[in-house]
């Protein structure tokens, strides 16, 4: 594991992958321009690859050079640094391994210093998606990373950088800007009542709910899914929980640490159930718009029923 960015940032100059620390989750990052180092992304996490990553830039300039920014990206980028991420027209620059062939590329600027420190070293994008095996949850500490994909990575080319819990916890909102009128296509601690406050002034429409074919893998029914079955609770019947059986998690009370605390609590209830627990319960945040709203789609996720033979999950 690393701390150092500079030395982070000549490990993905030299075509190695690096885990990276961001608000919302941990990254699998390679450098964006480098299609060799992406295809290797592809193949550590197990993921098909025609799903699109996520590109991650230091800056605004470093953005326009990925992507073609309209008034709406101009007026949601003041969100950046932070958990928004936007899909718009991708530049040259970005390769069709990056995004799966599409003409359009997902652009955000995470809110984490030692991954900003580490890309302006490397001065350029990197390509990341969340650093979890394909269909799992997602990483939210280095320790995490290294149970996962660990023994997958190469210990003189790649690192693990190393920059603590993640105070998000869930993956960036998703907004689509190659529509009219913008699609959220994943919630997210950026919720659609302030996207549509600053959407509104450049645009004069609010965002819509997604439609047409699955654009982002957080739209499949089945996804951040921990091995043992998953079931829901309404905070309002959670006193009728048995105990038996069944590991319970419940901070429903506080969305915003349910949120930061929720790839950690489903991968603790997975390894180390109560005595005889054989699934978990979770009491559900209420759909507040916003943090609570995405917690809840990333459970209904969690415990939507697993077709254990489909090739399209991912993560
Ligand atoms: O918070 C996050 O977004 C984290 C951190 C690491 O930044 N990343 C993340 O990446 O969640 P990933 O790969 O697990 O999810 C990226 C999502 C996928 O659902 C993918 O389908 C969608 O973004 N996506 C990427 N490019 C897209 C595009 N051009 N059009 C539509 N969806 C796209
Ligand atoms: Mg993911």
């Amino acid at each position: 594991m690393l701390t150092d960015a500079a030395e982070a940032a000549r490990r993905l100059a030299d075509g190695g992958l690096v885990a990276i620390p961001t608000e919302t989750v941990y990254g699998l990052a390679a450098d964006a321009t480098d299609p060799v180092a992406v295809a290797r992304v592809y193949d550590v996490k197990g993921r098909p690859t025609d799903h699109p990553l996520i590109v991650h830039v230091a800056d605004i300039e470093t953005a326009r050079r990925c992507c073609v920014l309209d008034s709406r990206a101009e007026a949601l980028s003041m969100l950046w640094p932070g958990p928004l991420t936007m899909i718009l027209p991708r530049t040259e620059l970005v390769p069709a391994a990056v995004t799966g062939g599409l003409e359009s590329v997902a652009v955000r600027i995470p809110d984490h210093p030692l991954t900003l420190e580490m890309l302006r070293h490397l001065g350029g994008p990197v390509a990341a998606p969340s650093a979890n095996r394909f269909g799992r949850v997602s990483p939210t500490t280095a320790d995490h990373v290294v149970a996962d994909i660990g023994t997958l990575l190469d210990p003189v080319r790649d690192a693990v950088l190393d920059g603590g819990p993640c105070l998000v916890g869930i993956e960036s909102t998703i907004v689509d800007l190659t529509v009219q009128p913008a699609q959220i296509l994943r919630p997210g601690a950026v919720s659609g009542q302030l996207l549509d406050r600053l959407l509104l002034p450049v645009s004069g429409s609010p965002t819509a709910a997604a439609s047409g074919p699955s654009r982002a893998s957080g739209m499949l029914a089945s996804h951040y899914a921990p091995a043992r079955p998953v079931q829901l609770v309404e905070r309002e019947e959670r006193d009728t929980i048995g105990n038996d059986h069944t590991a319970v998690i419940d901070r429903s009370d506080d969305p915003v640490e349910a949120a930061r605390h929720l790839y950690d609590d489903l991968r603790r209830a997975d390894s180390q159930p109560a005595s005889g627990a054989t699934t978990i319960t979770v009491v559900l945040p209420a759909d507040d718009g916003g943090i609570g709203t995405a917690v809840r789609d990333r459970l209904r996720k969690a415990a939507a029923p697993r077709d254990h033979h489909r090739t399209s999950r991912d993560g």
